[in-house]
Order: C-alpha cells, then sequence, then structure tokens
C-alpha cells in the first residue's frame, strides 16, 4: 500500500486513494477545505479549486515535485510522495486567490441568508479571504425561484460546485436538473423550471455548500444556532429514517440527514421524512447530534445542556 506525507504527517493508504481521502485518514488542521468534492457522489469534485496542494516529492521512484499545484481531490496518491498544504505559503496564497474568486459572484448576504451558520464559503472566506473586494464591474443577479413546493433557489449564491447535478443524477430516477450555458452565464436549471418531485430530491439542499438551494419549509423560521440539532429516527419504507431533527423546545423546525465531520451525507434520506414529518410524535429522538466542524452552531451548548437535564 502506498505510504503518503502530508504537512509532516505519514499515512499508509489502499491504491487509488486521493491526496484529500488520506488528508481525511489523518484529520485536523491538514485536511484541505473542498467546496464541490463530497464523498457519497460519484463523480464530484475537480471544479472549484479550494483543495489545491502542493506535491513536493511526486513519488519514491520519480522524486521530483509537481510543476503546478494539483487538485487533492482528483489527485491519486504514489508511494512515497509528500505534500504540503498548509505548510506551504504557495497554497495559502492560492486559496486567498479561489476564495476571492468565489466571492466575485457571491453576495454577502449572510446576515439574510439561511445557511448562515452552516456554510462552506462562509467559513472559507472567514478563514482564507480579504475584508475588502478588488472587483469593481457589476455582479450577475437572477430572479430567485421555486422548485416545486420544498425548494428554492437562489442562483445568485451558486458556485456551480455541481453537487446537486450529482444528486439529481445518482439518486432520483428522471433528471430534471443541470447545469446551462457556460462561463459567466452557466446557471443551475431545472430544465424549463419543471419541479423536482422525485422523493429524494429535497437532498439537493443538504449537499449545496451554500445558500443557493435551501428549504422552503424553513426559511427565515430560526437562526439554526438556535437550535438544537438531535439524531431522531422513525420507521420508513423509502430511506434509512436516520436523520437530525432541528428542534426549539419541543417543536422541530427542520430535519436534516445526518452528516460526517466534513459535512457530507451518507445517508441520504427521502422528502416524506425531511419535510412531512415535523412533529415530535413522528420521531423517536436519541439524543444530540454531534456536530464535528467548527461551528456556531455548537455555541448554544445543546449538548451540555442534555446532559445536565439527564
Ligand atoms: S446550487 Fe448549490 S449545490 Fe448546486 S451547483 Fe450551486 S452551489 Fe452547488
Ligand atoms: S474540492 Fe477539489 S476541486 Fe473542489
Amino acid at each position: 500500500m502506498p505510504k503518503v506525507k502530508i504537512d509532516g504527517f505519514e499515512v499508509e493508504v489502499p491504491e487509488g486513494t486521493t491526496i484529500l481521502q488520506a488528508a481525511r485518514q489523518i484529520g485536523g488542521d491538514i485536511v484541505p477545505p473542498a467546496m464541490c468534492y463530497y464523498s457519497t457522489l460519484k463523480g464530484s469534485g475537480g471544479k472549484c479549486r479550494t483543495c489545491l496542494v502542493k506535491v513536493t516529492k511526486a513519488s519514491e521512484k520519480d522524486p521530483r515535485p509537481l510543476p503546478k499545484l494539483v487538485a487533492s481531490c482528483q489527485q491519486v496518491v504514489m508511494d512515497g510522495m509528500e505534500v504540503a498544504n498548509i505548510s506551504s505559503e504557495e497554497v495559502l496564497n492560492a486559496r486567498r486567490g479561489v476564495v476571492e474568486f468565489l466571492l466575485v459572484n457571491h453576495p454577502l448576504d449572510c446576515p439574510i441568508c439561511d445557511q448562515a451558520g452552516e456554510c462552506q464559503l462562509q467559513d472559507l472566506a472567514f478563514e482564507h479571504g480579504l475584508a475588502s473586494t478588488r472587483y469593481e464591474f457589476e455582479r450577475r443577479t437572477f430572479e430567485q425561484i421555486d422548485i416545486g413546493p420544498y425548494i428554492k433557489l437562489h442562483m445568485t449564491r451558486c458556485i456551480l460546485c455541481y453537487r446537486c447535478v450529482h444528486v439529481a443524477n445518482q439518486l432520483t430516477d428522471e433528471r430534471v436538473h443541470g447545469v446551462i450555458h457556460r462561463g459567466d452565464h452557466a446557471e443551475i436549471s431545472t430544465y424549463i423550471e419543471k419541479a423536482i418531485e422525485n422523493d429524494f430530491s429535497g437532498n439537493v439542499i443538504d449537499v449545496c455548500p451554500v445558500g443557493a438551494l435551501t428549504d422552503r419549509t424553513f426559511r427565515f423560521k430560526s437562526r439554526v444556532w438556535f437550535l438544537n440539532p438531535m439524531y431522531a429516527h422513525r420507521n420508513c419504507d423509502k430511506c434509512s429514517g436516520k436523520a437530525v431533527v432541528w428542534m426549539y423546545g419541543h417543536e422541530i423546525y427542520r430535519v436534516t440527514a445526518r452528516e460526517d465531520a466534513y459535512g457530507e451525507v451518507h445517508e441520504f434520506i427521502c422528502n416524506t421524512c425531511r419535510f412531512d414529518k415535523k412533529d415530535a410524535a413522528d420521531w423517536t429522538i436519541e439524543g444530540p447530534a454531534h456536530i464535528d466542524r467548527h461551528s456556531v452552531i455548537s455555541q448554544n451548548h445543546y449538548e451540555d445542556e442534555a446532559k445536565v437535564v439527564r
């Protein structure tokens, strides 16, 4: 099995593992951020460039460095490879550039955006963004679109990561959702605004790294950090029925799928669980959901409160 060193930490991984996956096995600060890669969606990654790293030694056989920074979500590790992520000023500089580029057409409307507190671009901008913009041209803007009764598309916030398109391709039987046009004109479309009626369409909300796709049954109801995320399950004939219910007192404000430490869902949930089961009696509540990644949601100490109540 190939061995790879990332920022000085060595790990042995199966053949075919990417640098990003290897870094995730090591964990901690050396894991590159990823805005378009999503481990449970085939073909994702390679679009946003936030995961760029420097390969300082290509392999044991060929120890020369790779001439350009590489997308760690795409580059497979070779035995003896050495990679620099946060230890490289060149990588951090490039990441600052990528964040600036992503923000060129992204509105800074975090104060009114439902994704605030769980937006990957907000976190990225906080860590790598500049305090001001150099962009002087008019930003592209779009009308908001209702994609069926449950999902709102706010294309102005979209960073074209294609994750929702992969969900549409891989989880729903009839794809009515994709990217049309190219370059600055590219936009997520529902092919003549046809509603996504499929049972698993709500998962586009969870995979969207920004606030471009939001839950119409939850929009503007509460900031996420005022709610307590709880693991819960129910008997469901369409999905595993394992979810996170976001509660205020005994009321359920929204339901989402469970996410791992990198904000990725491994068991997608159906629309019935997500949108129709908002009564606490519908669910068996297991206990507080742990949010691994750094998030403002943990600031309300809901996990400690649950321990005191018990
Ligand atoms: S709508 Fe969200 S998930 Fe879809 S491409 Fe845009 S940013 Fe990505
Ligand atoms: S996460 Fe690798 S290019 Fe987007």
